[in-house]
C-alpha cells in the first residue's frame, strides 16, 4: 500500500502484527524509518531533512550507486538515491517463503538522461523485508542489461544511519585491527589498533574486507545494533561531527551526537558485471539488549 509521505512524497509501510515497522520513500527506494515493536525509532532521519527531489534524503538508508562518494566521474553516491523507483506490483516469492515476513520490491532501470551520465543499461532491483522478530533486511540484485555487449563496473553501499543515544558512548565492534583507508587524510591506507572503536572527533573510514557481522553497543540506550553483511567486503564508517555539521546545510547542527553511520560496502575492489550477469549485495540488521552482546 502507497501512502503520501513529507511534501507528498510516495513511501511504503511494512508494519508487523508485533508492532515493528519500516517506512520506505519510492525517492531513492530510501528507508526512512525502522521501528522496533515498542514502536521506537532506531533510525535517524535530519530534521533539516529536504524531502525535495533532487536532493537526496539524509538520514535512514540511502542506497549509494552505481558510485560510492566521489570515488569517480559521477556526483557524489551515485544516481540511485536521488531518483524515483517503482514498487513491483507482482514480486518474486521468496525462494521458501514464510508468510510472516513483509517484504516490498522496488525496482530501478535507467532513463535515457541516466545513460547519458552512466552508459549502461541495468535493472535494479532492492527488496525491503521486515522479519517476525523485527529486524530489517535489504537485499540488492543489480543486473547487467547492455545489449551493446559490454561489462559494467560499479561501487556500492547500503548509508545507514543509526540513531544513537550519545555517540560519545557508543562503541563498534568488529572492525578492530583492520586496514581502513582514511577519507580525511587523502584515503591513505592505515590499519585499526587495538579495542572497539569510539568516537571523540571527525570520522570518515572505510574499512577493508570486516567480518560479515559488525556491532554498533550503545551504552546508554543499553541497546546494540547488530549489522550482517552478505557480498558487501567493505565497511564505511562516518561521523561529521561539530564543524562538517556546521557547514552541512540539510543537517542540524547538534545532530552529529545522536547518529553514526556504518555502511555495508563495496568500495575497494569495484564490482564488474558481464552482460546477463547479475550481482546480489545483502544487509541485515538487528537489534538485542546489550547485556547479551559483549565481544563477537
Ligand atoms: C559518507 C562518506 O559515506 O557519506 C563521506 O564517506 C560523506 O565522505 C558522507 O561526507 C555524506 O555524504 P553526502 O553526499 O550524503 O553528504
Amino acid at each position: 500500500e502507497i501512502h503520501k509521505g513529507i511534501n507528498g512524497l510516495e513511501k511504503v509501510i511494512l508494519r508487523d502484527i508485533r508492532g515493528s515497522s519500516v517506512e520506505i520513500y519510492l525517492y531513492g527506494a530510501q528507508v526512512t524509518s525502522w521501528k522496533n515493536e515498542h514502536g521506537e525509532e532506531l533510525l535517524f532521519l535530519s530534521s533539516k531533512s529536504n524531502f525535495k527531489p533532487p536532493k537526496p534524503i539524509r538520514g535512514g538508508i540511502p542506497i549509494c550507486f552505481p558510485q560510492f562518494s566521489n570515488l569517480g566521474s559521477l556526483e557524489a553516491h551515485g544516481f540511485a538515491r536521488n531518483r524515483f523507483w517503482v514498487v513491483d506490483p507482482s514480486p518474486p516469492p521468496f525462494p521458501t517463503h514464510s508468510s510472516n515476513k513483509k517484504y516490498v520490491d522496488l525496482l530501478l532501470k535507467p532513463s535515457e538522461e541516466d545513460t547519458k551520465i552512466w552508459p549502461h543499461s541495468f535493472e535494479f532491483r532492492l527488496r525491503v523485508t521486515l522479519g517476525p522478530a523485527g529486524d530489517l533486511m535489504l537485499t540488492s540484485r543489480i543486473r547487467n542489461t547492455n545489449t551493446d555487449g559490454k561489462p559494467f563496473t560499479f561501487t556500492f553501499a547500503y548509508h545507514t544511519y543509526f540513531s544513537v543515544s550519545d555517540i560519545s558512548e557508543v562503541r563498534v565492534e568488529g572492525l578492530e585491527t583492520l586496514d581502513y583507508l582514511d577519507n580525511l587524510q587523502n584515503r591513505q591506507r592505515f590499519t585499526e589498533q587495538g579495542d572497539a572503536i569510539t568516537f571523540e572527533s571527525e570520522v570518515d573510514k572505510i574499512y577493508l574486507s570486516t567480518p560479515t557481522k559488525i556491532a554498533i553497543l550503545d551504552h546508554e540506550k543499553k541497546r546494540t545494533f547488530v549489522i550482517r553483511k552478505d557480498g558487501l567486503p567493505d565497511a564505511v564508517v562516518w561521523n561529521p561531527w561539530d564543524k562538517k555539521a556546521k557547514s552541512m546545510a540539510d543537517f542540524g547542527d547538534d545532530e552529529y551526537k545522536h547518529m553514526l553511520c556504518v555502511e555495508a560496502a563495496a568500495v575497494e575492489k569495484p564490482i564488474t558485471l558481464k552482460p546477463g550477469e547479475e550481482w546480489r549485495g545483502r544487509q541485515e540488521l538487528s537489534t538485542v539488549p546489550s547485556s547479551y552482546c559483549s565481544g563477537q
